[in-house]
């Protein structure tokens, strides 16, 4: 295994070290330009550690978890479980609150389909006991929801509010790319509010403190969209006081098939299943079933094994740079780039251009310029960002835009590399005859 550079907080991380760690990193691209890789928001890279676990787990111990009694059985359900309680002890919480799904998007629609599941018959109809009920929306009550919301964190909402006949209603974004806090959707009809951590689009961190305190006033329940803040920051979910939050394992250096959904213990146990078949009964009678106790009654089937513990060596992996460590060096990552695309004429910022209350996503327009086309400037010079609308259309729409170019970093990234990319816009704005 390669040697990981870890470093105290505030040190200056040995990053070409840590790039070591990831093999993808030293390929070449278009005619053998070095990668770079800014495009970590979309989806992370993993390190060899990650990959070794995954091979090891599937070389030595593979086999179904939670359902044989033979060696290997209990070896991958050990694995299995070890990696739950220290992906939960990551993020603040409980072992028996984190839930594996697929992704974020399935976890967060795993909480709208449970309050969907709980908003239709009558109680005890499905094995829905009374203390479900407590998730029951119905026509005049309200989900609230944000304008700079990911497509994962506002599609969801709309299908629970079209099927219960509930109302869904939002907080705008001001033209600086904040939440604007001052016309507030919540009221005491507000049944859930769901918002994110971070924009993937704007780096925006809004104050979850505030809305967390602002939803118990009314008694709503909480989503949190971790996806852009758990893999880039220290998170403590149960400090934040948020009732349930979703993110996924490959935007953490962690495998794709892998997210989590969190959920405080106590609604876990009164959320109806959203999936149901095997590995989430607790009894089961040609009449009708009951079900297990959270985590298991989310996790119907034979989950995502390896992948869990591919996701608990790159827990391992950050834990061992340090949090703090990651923010650290991504936020010096992004205070270069914003300083560095504001002097360029011709382009424009989506969203704030301080550090302040922001994480490193930072998406901009080149005037006179389509995204798709800068795109493939850049990508003939080996830089990898995205373009499109980042699954964020109504925040684009609220900023008068089809579609934005996005660079997003992880804890691998480089200073030179946010150099490459300055002169790639450079070099972009030359090639379409646009250079001020
Ligand atoms: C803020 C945010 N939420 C949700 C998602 C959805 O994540 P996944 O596709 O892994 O479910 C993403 C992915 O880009 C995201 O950036």
């Amino acid at each position: 295994m390669t040697a990981l550079a870890s470093a105290p907080a505030g040190a200056t991380l040995d990053v070409a070290k840590i790039r070591a760690d990831f093999p993808i990193l030293s390929r070449t691209v278009r005619d053998d330009k070095p990668l770079v890789y800014l495009d970590s928001g979309a989806t992370s890279q993993r390190p060899r550690q990650v990959l070794d676990a995954e091979r090891t787990f599937l070389e030595t111990s593979n086999a179904a978890v939670h359902r044989g009694a033979h060696a290997l059985s209990e070896e991958a359900t050990d694995a299995y479980e070890s990696a739950r309680e220290r992906i939960a002890a990551f993020v603040g919480a409980d072992v028996d609150e984190v839930v594996f799904t697929k992704n974020a998007t399935e976890a967060i629609n795993l909480v709208a389909y449970g309050m969907s599941n709980a908003s239709v018959g009558s109680p005890g109809d499905r094995g829905v006991d009374a203390a479900a009920e407590r998730f029951r929306l119905g026509p005049g009550d309200e989900v609230v929801t944000t304008e700079m919301e990911h497509h994962a964190n506002l599609v969801p909402w709309q299908e629970l509010c079209r099927r219960t006949g509930a109302t869904l209603r939002w907080f705008s974004v001001t033209k600086d790319g904040r939440l604007d806090l001052e016309n507030d959707p919540i009221t005491e009809r507000t049944k859930v509010v769901a918002f994110t951590h971070q924009s993937n689009v704007l780096g925006t961190v809004p104050p979850v403190e505030e809305l967390v305190r602002r939803a118990r006033a009314v008694g709503a329940y909480t989503v949190l969209d971790a996806c852009q803040s758990v893999p880039h920051a220290p998170v403590d979910l149960h400090a934040l006081g948020v009732d349930f939050a979703a993110f996924s394992g490959h935007k953490m250096l962690g495998p794709s098939g892998i997210g989590v959904l969190y959920g405080r213990r106590e609604l876990l146990e009164a959320l109806p299943p959203f999936l149901t078949g095997g590995s989430m009964i607790e009894l089961v009678r040609m009449e009708g079933s009951t079900y297990a106790p959270p985590p298991a009654r989310f996790e119907a089937g034979v989950p995502m094994t390896s992948q869990a513990i591919g996701l608990g060596a790159a827990v391992d992996y950050l834990n061992l740079i340090g949090m703090d460590a990651v923010k650290a060096h991504e936020n010096e990552l992004t205070a270069a780039t914003l300083l560095k695309l504001q002097d360029l004429p011709g382009v424009s910022i989506l969203g704030p251009r301080s550090t302040e209350a922001r994480g490193g996503a930072v998406a901009f327009e080149i005037e006179g310029i389509h995204p798709h086309d800068a795109s493939q400037v850049l990508d003939d010079s080996g830089i990898a960002v995205r373009v499109g609308h980042h699954c964020a259309w109504p925040l684009h729409r609220a900023f008068g835009v089809q579609s934005s170019i996005r660079a997003s970093f992880h804890v691998y990234n480089t200073l030179d590399e946010i150099d490459a990319l300055v002169a790639g816009v450079r070099r972009t704005q030359e090639f379409f005859g646009v250079a001020p």
